[in-house]
C-alpha cells in the first residue's frame, strides 16, 4: 500500500507540491470531510473563467481520494454542491452538475480497482436527471466495495437534513408510536443523511474562509476541524498529510478529561 502511495506522490507533478510528511497508518482519522472552497479564486488570479477552478478542482478530487484510499481512510466527504448554490448563474451551475459525470467517465474503473465504494448524499429533487444517473451507476459498481467510503455531498444542505429528521419525529410522536420522554440523539442521527457512517474526525476547508456554510451541522460536533489558506485547486497530497499530521496531534477530549488529568 505504501509503496504505491510514495510511488504516486513521486509521480505527482503539481507545482506546489510540499515535502512527504511521515504519516503512521495510526491514528489516521477513520472519516475525512472536505469543505472544498476557491475554485472561483484559483481561476480569477489567472485571468480564468470560474469554471476552469472548477475543473482543476475536480483534479484535485481524484488526487486526494486516491491518497485517502491509500491511507486506509474510512470515508472521505467532498462537499461539492450546496442547497445555495443553485443562487449561482446558470452557466456555472450547469458545469457543475456535468462535472460527476466527466469524473466518474475516466475515474469509476480505477474507484472499482481500488476498492473504493461511491456514495452521495444530498437532496435529489432538482439535480439533473444525467447528474444522478452517472452517481446511480457508479454506486451500482461499487456497491460491493469494502475499501474507501467516497461520499459526495450534492445538493446537501444541514440544516434541511435536520429539520426533516425533526419533522419525521414529530410524526411519530404525533401517531402516537414514539414517546416524547424516550427521544435521543440516536433519533436525529439515523434519520440524517450519514446514518450509518462514523462522524467525521478531521474536516478541512480550503481558502482560508473559517464557516461551515450549512455543512453537516450536527455530525461536526466534536469533529477537528483545519483551515487552510490552500485554494482547493491548489491543494494537494502534501496538503492532506500536513492536516492529517496536525490531527495527530490534537488531544481529543469529548468534554472530558484525558491523561494524568482524568485521575
Ligand atoms: C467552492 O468554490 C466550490 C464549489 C461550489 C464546487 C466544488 C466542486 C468541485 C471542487 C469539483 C467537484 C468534483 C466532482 C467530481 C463532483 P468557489 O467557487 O466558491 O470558489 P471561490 O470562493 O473562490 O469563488
Amino acid at each position: 500500500m505504501f509503496n504505491k502511495l510514495i510511488k504516486r506522490m513521486a509521480d505527482s507533478s503539481s507545482e506546489n507540491r510540499q515535502p512527504l510528511l511521515s504519516v503512521s497508518t495510526e491514528e489516521i482519522p477513520a472519516h475525512i470531510a472536505i469543505i472544498m472552497d476557491g475554485n472561483g479564486r484559483w481561476a480569477k488570479k489567472r485571468s480564468l473563467p470560474r469554471i476552469a477552478g472548477h475543473h482543476e478542482g475536480m483534479k484535485t478530487v481524484r488526487k486526494i481520494t486516491r491518497l485517502a484510499s491509500d491511507l486506509g481512510v474510512s470515508v472521505l466527504t467532498l462537499y461539492a454542491f450546496s442547497t445555495e448554490n443553485w443562487k449561482r448563474p446558470k452557466m456555472e451551475v450547469d458545469f457543475l452538475m456535468r462535472l460527476p459525470e466527466e469524473f466518474l467517465s475516466t475515474f469509476l474503473p480505477e474507484l472499482i480497482e481500488e476498492n473504493v465504494r461511491v456514495e452521495m448524499m444530498g437532496y435529489h429533487d432538482n439535480l439533473p436527471s444525467h447528474t444522478l444517473e452517472a452517481i446511480r451507476k457508479a454506486k451500482e459498481a461499487t456497491k460491493n466495495n469494502t475499501g474507501l467510503v467516497l461520499n459526495f455531498a450534492l445538493n446537501y444542505g444541514s440544516r434541511s437534513e435536520i429539520v426533516d429528521a425533526v419533522k419525521d419525529i414529530a410524526a411519530q410522536v404525533a401517531a402516537g408510536t414514539l414517546d416524547v420522554a424516550s427521544i435521543t440523539e440516536d433519533h436525529i442521527s439515523e434519520r440524517l443523511m450519514t446514518k450509518g457512517l462514523p462522524e467525521p474526525d478531521l474536516l478541512i476547508r480550503t481558502s482560508g474562509e473559517v464557516r461551515l456554510s450549512n455543512f453537516m451541522l450536527w455530525q461536526l460536533a466534536y469533529t477537528e476541524f483545519w483551515f487552510t489558506d490552500t485554494l482547493w485547486p491548489d491543494f494537494n497530497e502534501g496538503s492532506l498529510l500536513e492536516a492529517i499530521e496536525n490531527y495527530k496531534q490534537r488531544n481529543r477530549r469529548y468534554g472530558g478529561l484525558k491523561g494524568e488529568d482524568a485521575n
